[in-house]
Formats: structure tokens, C-alpha cells, sequence
């Protein structure tokens, strides 16, 4: 557990490398208000980027950065972290989902899924359910999804979901981008049923380099993963999690350079997200991972057109508008 209490313990998947490293970084150099915790999937290479983050920032007396190792192509890896998060951290209230992966040839996990759809998107599923009520708890939380404008590049196959049938590792990539996307907006309308209207906030970034920044000498990497600290997100990403005039911002999409952006009419359309979410409890359930959240409502509340009229349906369907304080005008 963090040794004093840090207004914002942070989460960041997929942290030892690329933009979750710089983000971690930036975010650390913050160290009386941050307490991050780095995820990657070998212990050994997370506790060399803590040490890196700790002596760039000159953190050694101030212990701000932890780390958690699980490998997220072994569903019951991820419910280990699940686990031993709560026990670690029960304060974590901001969660960065940037683990990701591009993989060149079809491959399968030791639980027989393809492994881009199951680290990049069933393990972040998982994660994000069994933390909410952590997340809830702890409130104001954040969840900050990193995204792609790939994500806009096809939809979603229900009868090749494995792309056992077509394999192109951009389309697949691009594939579990939208479903990250979708299950975020889905989570933003789950918080929003349970009366917490902004407390909890749910939002995707486009971790895309702007185009006019690709002849920027600045931004050359040598390997694949950004060097560039201006046109990849991270600014935007330290925004949405500190920033206090996006403390009530949720269900939108940014671009990396902080603009709100449009989603594609597939990332936003409820059924879609719907059908998404029950693809993935039942993909969990067969893993023997039982979804410990119910399902985001069928109807966006949101497009219901006030306020009230939500109120009726959620007393009407769902029974929770006990807890549905209507925001003050
Ligand atoms: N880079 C881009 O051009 C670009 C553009 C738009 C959006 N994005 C998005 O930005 C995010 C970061 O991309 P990046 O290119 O910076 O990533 P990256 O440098 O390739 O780093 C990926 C991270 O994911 C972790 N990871 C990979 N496989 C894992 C597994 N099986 N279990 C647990 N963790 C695993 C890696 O851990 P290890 O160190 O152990 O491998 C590493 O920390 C992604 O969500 C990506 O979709 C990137």
C-alpha cells in the first residue's frame, strides 16, 4: 500500500515500454499528489522501469512508483492482478488502459483466443469490471482509455471474432482498438446508471500522432515506440487524469492533442457495445472468469432526452433510480 495518502493512485497498463512509460514517468514527477503503479508483464522489466523512473525524476526518498507484473495473454493472470490490486492498492482511483500489442502472424494464447483480442482487449475487459467498484469507491476516479484512430478501420467480425478464417494484423489491432473503445463508452454509460453522474469518468484518447507532426525531427524514434513528447498523447493523458476542469468529463474522445474528437458512429452505437459486452461475459464465463459486473444498460440514458425521463425508465426497468440523484442545473 502507498505509505501516505496521494490524492490520485494510478494504474497504468502496459507501462514499460513506449507511450505507458513516458506517461508513468511524467505522471511520477508529480510525487506529492501521484502514486503510480507500473504494469508490464515481466517482473524484471518492470522493476527496471521504476528504477528509471525513480532516478530521472531524482524520486529515491520518495517512494511514489510500485509496480505489478501479469502476463494479460493468461485470463487467470489477470485475475490474480485483480486481485492482489485490491489488496495492494485499495485506493486506486485512476485507471490508464494502454497495454497493447501488434502481432505480426496469427497466434493463440495458452486459452486458446487469438492474443491481440486477449491481451489488448478481453484482459482490459476483465480489469475494468473488477475494478469498478474500487474505482466507485474511491471517487472522483478516472478511467482514461489510450485508443487509436485505427479504430475506425473496419468493425467487428461476431463469426471470425478469432480471425481464425482471415488473419491482417492491422485489422485485427485496429479490431480490439474498437472494442476498447466501445467497452469504455459502455462503462460510461454503466456509471451513469449507477447514480455516481461524473464522479467516476470514462474517456478514450487517440494516442495517433497528428499528421503535421510526422516530419517533425523531434519526434523520430528509433525503435517503435514514441519518442516524441508532444504529438503522442501523453500531455493529454497527465490532462485528463489531473486536470481539475475535466473532473466531470466522461464519455468523450480526445485526440492526442487534447481536442475533443467525434468517435465513429460503430464506438458509439449501444447495441453494438451491447452485443460486445455479452461476447465478453461469455467468452469470461468459458474461461471460468465469471463477469463480477452486470451488464451496461440497453438504452443510453443519456439520449433519452432529460434528465427525468431517464429517472422514469431506470425506475421503470432497472429498478436503481434510488441511487439516481439528478445533478444540480
Ligand atoms: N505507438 C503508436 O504508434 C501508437 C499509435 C496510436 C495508439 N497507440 C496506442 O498507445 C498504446 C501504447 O502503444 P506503444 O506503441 O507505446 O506500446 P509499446 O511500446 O509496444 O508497449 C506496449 C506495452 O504493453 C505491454 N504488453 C505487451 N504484451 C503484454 C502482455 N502479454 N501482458 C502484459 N503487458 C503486455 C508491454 O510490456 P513488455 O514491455 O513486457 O512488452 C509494454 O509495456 C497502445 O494502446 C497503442 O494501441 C500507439
Amino acid at each position: 500500500m502507498p505509505p501516505r495518502a496521494y490524492k490520485r493512485t494510478i494504474l497504468i497498463t502496459g507501462a514499460t515500454d513506449g507511450i505507458g512509460k513516458q506517461i508513468a514517468n511524467s505522471l511520477a514527477a508529480n510525487h506529492r499528489e501521484n502514486f503510480v503503479i507500473v504494469h508490464g508483464r515481466s517482473p524484471t522489466k518492470c522493476s527496471q522501469t521504476v528504477a528509471t523512473i525513480m532516478a530521472e525524476n531524482k524520486l529515491e526518498m520518495e517512494c511514489n512508483v510500485e509496480y505489478i507484473a501479469a502476463d494479460f495473454s493468461t485470463v487467470k493472470e489477470v485475475v490474480r492482478m485483480a486481485e492482489e490490486l485490491k489488496i495492494r492498492f485499495p485506493r486506486l482511483n485512476t485507471f490508464i488502459a494502454c497495454a497493447s500489442v501488434l502481432i505480426n502472424r496469427r497466434s493463440t494464447s495458452a486459452d486458446g483466443l487469438e492474443l491481440g483480442f486477449q491481451i489488448n482487449h478481453l484482459s482490459h475487459f476483465y480489469l475494468w469490471n473488477a475494478m469498478l467498484p474500487l474505482l466507485e469507491a474511491n471517487a472522483p476516479s478516472r478511467i482514461i482509455t489510450v485508443g487509436s484512430s485505427l479504430h475506425a478501420m473496419g468493425s467487428i467480425d461476431y463469426d471470425d471474432l478469432m480471425a481464425e478464417k482471415l488473419y491482417d494484423k492491422y485489422l485485427q489491432y485496429s479490431r480490439t482498438k474498437l472494442m476498447n473503445h466501445m467497452t469504455t463508452m459502455a462503462i460510461h454509460r454503466l456509471l451513469y446508471t449507477h447514480g455516481v453522474h461524473f464522479s467516476v469518468t470514462a474517456n478514450v484518447i487517440d494516442a495517433e500522432e497528428p499528421a503535421e507532426n510526422h516530419h517533425d525531427v523531434t519526434c523520430l524514434s528509433a525503435s517503435r515506440s514514441y519518442l516524441c513528447s508532444r504529438g503522442n498523447g501523453v500531455h493529454t493523458i497527465q490532462r485528463l487524469v489531473e486536470a481539475p476542469e475535466l473532473a466531470h468529463v466522461s464519455g468523450k474522445y480526445f485526440d492526442s492533442m487534447g481536442k475533443e474528437i467525434r468517435s465513429t458512429t460503430v464506438a458509439v452505437d449501444e447495441r453494438a457495445q451491447q452485443r460486445l459486452w455479452e461476447t465478453d461475459e461469455k467468452l469470461c464465463a468459458s474461461l471460468d472468469v465469471p463477469s463480477p459486473r452486470p451488464s451496461p444498460p440497453t438504452v443510453d440514458l443519456m439520449h433519452l432526452g432529460s434528465l427525468e425521463a431517464a429517472r422514469k425508465h431506470l425506475l421503470e426497468n432497472n429498478n436503481v433510480a434510488d441511487k439516481f440523484v439528478l445533478p444540480a442545473v
